[in-house]
């Protein structure tokens, strides 16, 4: 029973209500009720549940369901139903901070919003701040479906006509201006999994006001559910619920999930699939990305790469180990040299002995190779230069991230199509007969997924074909 509770807990539960059940099996005896609760209360302490509550019932009879039982004389508790008619959710209490969220923006072209009081209040002459935009201004009218009103309150779905002319879109949040509600791109957050999740690869973060990108910049902890310890971790499982932080593309209006339910909660989808891969509620936000800025620098890209009289881009190979890529990719880069450009190469097995020495070839570790591979790959476009990279790269959402990191035609994925019997027959580096035996694991194409690229710029079928034959074609792709 702890692990399901520990799991309401962590899945926000607030509340809970322990129906100490058969109590018709033990003679209604009020010793072996209090012994049972007494259990579950310390417990419920422990998981810091807002409310506890005890109730024995017997479900065969329904007693102390619906109506009190003639049998415990000794409780003198609600029922369950009239104790549920009383719960309440204290999160939309008038007392919290005003917050609305916009459902419905201007009406009739005038300036003003219709949406859900979330929390807290808001009067006439009130001043107002619209997130994310933080524009402000003061509340002229407030109506109802048929009514004019002075003030609206948690739970009500109200209009608010504005004193100036501002655009309020659908998804922004108001506030008070004393009381604004903040706006973060860094979450501690609490995930509960569907699917696995790794950090470093780029999702989708849906909030009920907005949508992102996003990635997992550390995985802190998982909880485990029987034990309730905090058990170390690299990446998140499918069932896991994980304490984790998490970076979005851009600042999105926020409260913690257990102050306001609706402005802390959000769902993390796959980038591609949108599959429902975690739901999350955010705990608070982390600080250090405001106080980070980006630095703007005098001489730019566009410069750099006049002086040098080339176009900067990232040629991206892809392809199975063995399937040829450094051959060609080594090939290219003499032929560009010649040519007059500057280029350079980032080979996944010669990174793999510095910058990216501290990572092996699980999922974890493969998706932070490339995240970094991309990054430096990035700023060598950004210094003009024309950047080979040769890493095996095999799963989409990294190359697709990698792409995200440059501008329209810089990216180029070049999908070395080799057949996986043929690299395994070539076996250059004896790596696929060690895999074989069991000696070497997680390898690519034998017990770790490669996922063929469903639109790549070139495809370079190596068959047959000479290395030379591939470099002619990827020149005339460029040229084109
Ligand atoms: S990636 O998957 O993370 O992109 P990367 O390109 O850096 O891989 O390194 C792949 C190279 O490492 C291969 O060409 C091969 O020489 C070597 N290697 C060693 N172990 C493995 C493995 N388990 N799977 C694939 N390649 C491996």
């Amino acid at each position: 029973m702890a692990g399901r509770i520990r799991f309401v807990a962590h899945a926000g539960v607030d509340h809970v209500i322990f129906l100490i059940a058969n109590m018709e099996l033990v003679d209604w005896e009020e010793q072996i009720f209090r012994r049972i609760f007494e259990d579950c209360s310390r417990l419920a302490e422990e998981l810091k549940f807002a409310s506890c509550m005890g109730i024995p019932v017997s479900t065969v009879e329904g007693d102390n369901l619906v109506k009190p039982s003639e049998f415990s004389h000794w409780y003198s508790g609600p029922t369950l139903m009239s104790y549920l008619e009383c719960a309440g959710d204290a999160a939309t209490a008038e007392s919290h901070a005003f917050r609305m969220k916009v459902t419905t923006a201007s009406r009739d072209g005038g300036s003003g919003c219709g949406g859900m009081v979330l929390s807290g209040k808001i009067s006439i002459g009130d001043r107002v701040r619209i997130a994310p935009g933080g524009v402000e201004t003061r509340v002229k009218s407030i109506s109802a479906v048929q009514d004019e009103l002075e003030r609206a309150v948690a739970g009500e779905s109200v209009t608010l006509g504005f004193e100036d002319d501002i655009a309020v879109t659908d998804g922004n949040v108001i506030s008070t201006s004393l009381d604004p509600i903040e706006l973060s791109d860094q979450f501690e957050a609490k995930v509960i999994c569907l699917s696995s999740l790794v950090p470093g690869r780029p999702y989708l973060i849906r909030m009920d006001t907005a949508e992102a990108n996003a990635t997992l910049t550390a995985v802190k902890y998982v909880v485990d559910l029987d034990s309730g310890a905090h058990l170390a971790a690299k990446k998140l499982d499918a069932n896991d619920i994980g304490i984790v932080n998490i970076s979005v593309a851009k600042p999105l209006p926020f409260e913690s999930y257990k102050k306001n339910k609706s402005l802390g909660r959000f769902l993390l989808l796959d980038k591609n699939s949108h599959d429902l891969l975690a739901v999350g509620m955010i705990d608070f936000a982390l600080r250090r990305a405001s106080n980070i800025h980006w630095q703007g620098l005098s001489i730019d890209k566009k410069a750099r790469a006049e002086l040098k009289q080339q176009k900067p881009c990232c040629l991206w190979f892809t392809g199975l180990s063995g399937s040829g890529k450094s051959t060609i990719a080594n090939l290219l880069e003499k032929r560009l040299f010649s040519m007059g450009l500057h280029s350079y190469i980032l080979d996944g097995d010669n990174v793999r002995h510095g910058l990216n020495r501290d990572l092996g070839f699980t999922e974890t570790d493969r998706v932070e190779n490339i995240r970094r591979v991309a990054e430096v790959a990035r700023l060598m476009v950004d210094a003009g230069l024309m950047v080979i990279v040769s890493f095996l790269s095999p799963f989409r959402s990294e190359r697709e991230f990698a792409r995200t990191l440059f501008d329209e035609g810089e990216f180029w994925e070049i999908f070395v199509d080799t057949p996986f019997e043929e690299c395994e027959r070539r076996d250059t580096k004896g790596l696929y007969a060690k895999a074989r035996k069991g000696d070497l694991k997680n390898f690519t194409g034998i017990d770790s997924p490669y996922q063929v690229p469903e639109s790549p710029e070139i495809r370079l079928e190596t068959v047959g074909r000479s290395p030379e034959a591939c470099v002619d074609s990827i020149l005339k792709a460029l040229h084109d």
